[in-house]
């Protein structure tokens, strides 16, 4: 089915029908076969740092605690009274039991029955096996705790399969939240998450990016997972780059001029993929590189000034070698709900979670990783910006939002044929579907005809 080339496969030209994104029906039974069976990301492990440190994980119908049971341990309970079921938690907090405020029964963080209140009365019949708040499966990879409610399912690393080996060079586990928001969209959670598992999108959709350099991308899925980056320069001649983790400039420009305008620009429009390192030591060229300085000169001094700027204060870089990078790409769809845009010193993180059954809203999670010295990461907290507007957001985002609730109505009309992918540029697209019909049972992409 894949023709691999040297840098990516290339699909057969198919359609993938708009059931998965629009039917009720679906929707509903994605609750029974697909949330049930797979590895999510729950939270980072910063945010249980401390014994007692919880947070709720709410996947349609299910809801989750997660905690530090004990210093050495994390563990993740189904979020239910074991009385009549209210649900124990919201949110995140630090609690040194879980409480039900119903009738007081409680638990221990250990998951083991604290206190039942009167349990005499019923003579006998629970203890202390039946009284356990169930578990549900955890995992650890990149700093993430992740959950899965399959009791039989494969372990994390197997399920991350390459996609655990290609980015583990990156030390994602060293990286910390920078800020992270979220909000409701009046799209499909795969309609959100397509917005950012392809850059096919990025020369129309992002056109002040343009000024720099426009490039077609390579895209391969590795498992259920797929990737994708930097494949050659789309229009007029280039030189440098490698997205994220290099320079991207054009032969006619002052590279050590561009490259201090697109870093600066990305931190004012996205305010992550790059650092303030990187940002003030590209504003420094001008003056440490004489005129005419060739590109790759000015790309191995500004990264050699941040990584010793960063040593400085304490931030060490991962050793990455140039081919790890190219190999890696920049940016990760983890089947099935998460995107991940890697950076040698940040991380641009997305979530994607239905909101209820209804296949036209969903959560949106957003979020940016970095590496800070110890002691030094910033307090953040999720932040619910309902709002998907420039002033919110940041230009970039706000471009990607005005896109998705307009694919999703579009998607419902007569006059659509059904979503064909770019069968190079945007195979991530269309091996989430192939994967995700072998959990659904329907769906998948077919030739077109
Ligand atoms: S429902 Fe929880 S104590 Fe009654
Ligand atoms: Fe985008």
């Amino acid at each position: 089915m894949n023709e691999m080339s040297s840098t990516g496969s290339v699909e057969k030209p198919v359609v993938i029908p708009i059931e998965a994104y629009v039917s009720e029906e679906y929707a509903k039974a994605e609750g029974e076969r697909l949330w049930p069976k797979v590895w999510q990301i729950a939270c980072r492990e910063e945010e249980l740092a401390k014994v007692g440190d919880y947070v709720t994980y709410d996947i349609l119908d299910e809801s989750i605690i997660i905690t530090r049971s004990a210093p050495d341990r994390i563990a993740a309970y189904y979020n239910v009274c074991q009385h009549r079921g209210r649900r124990l938690t919201e949110g995140c907090g630090h609690a040194n039991q879980f409480y039900c405020r119903f009738h007081g029964w409680s638990w221990n963080l250990d998951g083991s029955s604290r206190e039942v209140v009167d349990q005499e009365d019923w003579d006998g019949a629970l203890n202390d096996e039946n009284l356990r708040l169930p578990e549900v499966k955890v995992g650890f990879w990149g700093g993430w705790v992740w959950i899965n409610m399959d009791p039989d399912c494969e372990p994390l690393e197997d399920y991350l399969g390459p996609a655990a080996t290609l980015l583990a060079p990156f030390e994602l586990d060293k990286m910390r939240y920078k800020w992270r928001q979220w909000l409701y969209f009046p799209c499909n959670w795969k309609t959100a998450l397509e917005a950012f598992n392809e850059s096919y999108h990025v020369t129309a959709s992002h056109p002040q990016l343009s000024r720099w350099v426009c490039y077609k991308h390579w895209s391969r899925a590795e498992g259920r997972h797929a990737h994708h980056g930097v494949a050659a320069p789309r229009g007029e001649g280039a030189t440098g780059g490698s997205g994220l983790n290099s320079i991207n400039v054009r032969g006619s420009d002052d590279p050590r001029v561009a490259v201090a305008e697109q870093l600066e620009e990305l931190k004012r429009t996205l305010d992550t993929t790059t650092t303030d390192t990187l940002v003030n030591a590209a504003q420094r060229l001008v003056d440490e590189l004489p005129e005419g300085t060739p590109a790759h000169e000015v790309a191995a001094h500004l990264m050699e000034t941040a990584i010793r700027e960063d040593a400085e204060r304490g931030v060490q870089w991962p050793e990455m070698t140039h081919e790890q990078m190219e190999e890696a790409g920049f940016d990760w769809h983890l089947f099935p709900n998460s995107v991940i845009l890697p950076g040698l010193t940040f991380a641009l993180c997305y979530r994607a979670r239905p909101n209820g059954h209804d296949p036209n809203s969903c959560i949106f999670d957003v979020y940016a990783l970095e590496r800070f010295p110890e002691g030094e990461e910033p307090k953040t907290e999720w932040i619910f910006e309902p709002d998907p507007t420039e002033e919110k957001w940041r230009l970039i985002l706000s471009q990607d939002f005005g896109n998705m609730p307009e694919v999703q109505k579009g998607m419902k009309s007569r006059g659509f044929r059904g979503a064909r992918p770019n069968p190079k540029e945007e195979v991530a697209v269309i091996n989430f579907h192939r994967i995700l019909a072998e959990y659904m049972g329907s769906g998948a992409p077919k030739p077109i005809v």
